[in-house]
């Protein structure tokens, strides 16, 4: 290999987001603070679907709101394209879970076009730009409608084209799926999936439903909490809607439930409802730290 080929191989394998032990206390009420992530360390590479997933408290959030610049880390380091990330920046956007993370005054174009003309970009381009999005999320009809008309998943479509249309380094999503119903929420990982084959782009996102998890996932850092640390890290690659029935399926998620809650309630997670039993030796990578 030449020099400049390995040069080029070594530049694509640098990852993209790096948390290195990362920490992240909170002022508590008695003014001591509290760890709510400990010596987190991951890399996310461009184009990953790279997840986050725990029960509640183990700094899920804290992590996403960290890499998004809102909150300080207290140790550790944290970088995205080998510069440290220091506040917010238009090449992280973020999808949260409320519905009301849309603007009620603006239109879904409205709404789609405003941090894109914040950031500079020309009314028109803004316009064209907010428009093809609009249509990708499959809402071309609901351009000029207002949040108060839409349905959840609807809103959830307007929040994701919004991210997208900014086109960021990476998007983050927390729990954006986790306040729609079941059939809406499974539309929603499909359309996300569809959106994903087509882009490519890099996303965090964060959950705490295993299913999700392995549905949405190329890769999964699992968390425990009180601190958040990490407890694993699992290749998901293989899973998606379409395999979630199946038996390799089943088992994975028994495994992560198991290195989540130890050992006692595995094997009713392994074999919900059918008692199918699930092969030995799915292709799962594991990092325990
Ligand atoms: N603003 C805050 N001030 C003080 N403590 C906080 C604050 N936000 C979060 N915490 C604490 O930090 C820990 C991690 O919280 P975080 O919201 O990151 O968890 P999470 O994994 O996202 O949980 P969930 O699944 O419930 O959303 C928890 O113990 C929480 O109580
Ligand atoms: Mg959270």
């Amino acid at each position: 290999m030449s020099v400049a080929a390995s040069h080029l191989q070594m530049v694509d394998s640098a990852p993209l987001l790096r948390a290195e032990r990362l920490c992240v206390d909170y002022a508590g009420n008695d003014g001591a603070s509290v760890r709510a992530v400990h010596e987190v360390s991951f890399d996310v590479h461009r184009g990953e679907r790279f997840v986050l997933l725990g029960p509640s408290g183990c700094g899920k959030s804290t992590i996403l709101k960290t890499v998004a610049g809102f909150i300080t880390a207290s140790g550790g380091t944290l970088s995205l394209g080998g510069r440290p990330i220091t506040g917010p920046g238009p090449d992280r956007l973020v999808v949260f879970q409320e519905f009301d993370q849309l603007a009620p005054w603006k239109t879904v174009k409205g709404n789609v076009m405003f941090p894109l003309l914040a950031t500079g970009v020309p009314r028109k381009d803004a316009a064209a730009r907010a428009l093809h999005w609009i249509e990708r999320v499959g809402l071309a009809r609901f351009a000029d409608a207002y949040p108060h008309t839409l349905s959840g998943g609807m809103k959830a479509r307007v929040a994701i084209a919004r991210a997208l249309a900014m086109q960021p380094a990476i998007l983050l999503m927390d729990e954006p799926f986790a306040a729609l119903d079941a059939l809406t929420r499974r539309q929603m990982q499909e359309e996300l999936e569809a959106l994903w084959q087509e882009h490519r782009f890099t996303m965090l996102f964060v959950t705490h439903s295993i299913e999700e998890a392995l549905v949405v996932g190329s890769r999964i850092l699992l968390l425990t909490p009180h601190p958040g640390r990490v407890r694993a890290e699992l290749g998901a690659g293989q899973f998606n809607l379409a395999s979630a029935g199946s038996a390799a399926f089943a088992q994975a998620a028994g495994r992560i439930h198991r290195l989540l809650f130890g050992q006692a309630d595995a094997a009713a997670a392994a074999s919900p409802d059918t008692g199918a039993r699930a092969p030995e030796g799915a292709a799962l990578l594991e990092r325990t730290p």
